[in-house]
């Protein structure tokens, strides 16, 4: 496992993917009923951005930084600033929140977080990441697994499945995951963050999934045409059980993201399979 999240901290896809999770968070805790949230990939928990890692990229220079000096971004950004503010107290934009961070805040009295993390270094962090949060526990421990484990037990779910995609089984396991996760609790929220290369790869998946799902969001952020199935050109969220209300809060967050930061020719859309 090669892969750290810290390399890309705050780029354009962090962005997609955050502010599509503080949407879904904010849905899934205006019910009263007690959440459990599963983290198949957690990563670190929170990123320094002035750190040697997310230095040597630069990406959050073409995300984070972008979105928090904009006078014009749309209100779905506004759960994921809110949590960068918080996370800088003094100012300025140095530490960004991963998904740990944003699930842990958003948790009330009786709601539980399962964050997964395979590596050692990532999962010490997230382990600091998480102590502050009674409610939330860190695991090394495969995350698609986790996921299938926690389903079923009652209660309301929603599971997060965020690899890294340097497997060649990510899409399988997504998908096989899914359908298990659904086929135990048929109400289960789950989100998918993809990368977007090529249509090919992503209809195939889309294919894969739609089987076990009755209704199913996708949310597609295009930054340039995807003719170049070697490059990251793009990512999206697919959504299985969404909640009502949500398509354009991000339809208007992926349409951001695409004008401001993407290239000629690249494309927001937001759907639902079936509708
Ligand atoms: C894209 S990063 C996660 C970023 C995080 N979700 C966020 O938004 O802040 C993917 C992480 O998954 C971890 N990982 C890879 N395979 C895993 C598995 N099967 N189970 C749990 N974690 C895994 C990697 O070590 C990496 O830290």
């Amino acid at each position: 496992m090669n892969y750290r999240h810290a390399f890309h901290a705050g780029n354009f896809a962090d962005l997609v993917k955050h502010a599509t999770l503080t949407l879904l968070l904010d849905a899934l805790t205006a019910a009263a009923a007690p959440l459990t949230v599963v983290d198949t990939h957690a990563g670190a928990g929170g990123y320094d951005l002035d750190g040697e890692l997310a230095r040597r990229t630069g990406e959050a220079a073409q995300g984070v930084f972008r979105l928090m000096a904009a006078d014009d971004a749309p209100k779905a950004f506004d759960g994921l600033k809110g949590a960068v503010r918080a996370g800088n107290p003094g100012g300025g934009v140095r530490f960004y929140p991963g998904s740990p961070s944003l699930i842990a805040a958003a948790l009330r009295k009786g709601d539980r977080y399962v964050a997964c993390e395979l590596r050692d270094d990532d999962v010490a962090l997230l382990r600091e990441t998480l102590a502050p949060f009674p409610g939330a526990t860190a695991h090394q421990t495969d995350g698609f697994a986790m996921a299938e484990r926690q389903a079923g037990k009652g209660g309301r779910l929603f599971i997060l499945i965020d690899p890294p995609f340097e497997r060649g089984d990510d899409y399988a396991r997504i998908a096989a995951t899914m359908a298990s996760v659904l086929s135990l609790d048929p109400g289960a929220c789950v989100a998918v963050w993809l990368p977007l290369k090529d249509l090919e790869t992503f209809d195939a998946f889309l294919r894969s999934v739609e089987p076990a799902c009755r209704d199913l969001l996708v949310a597609e952020a295009r930054l340039k045409p995807l003719t170049d199935p070697m490059k990251m050109n793009g990512c999206a969220m697919v959504i299985a059980n969404p909640p009502k209300d949500i398509d354009n809060p991000l339809a208007s967050a992926c349409a951001w993201v695409v004008e401001r930061l993407g290239e000629p020719g690249g494309r927001a859309e937001v759907w639902r399979t079936g509708a």
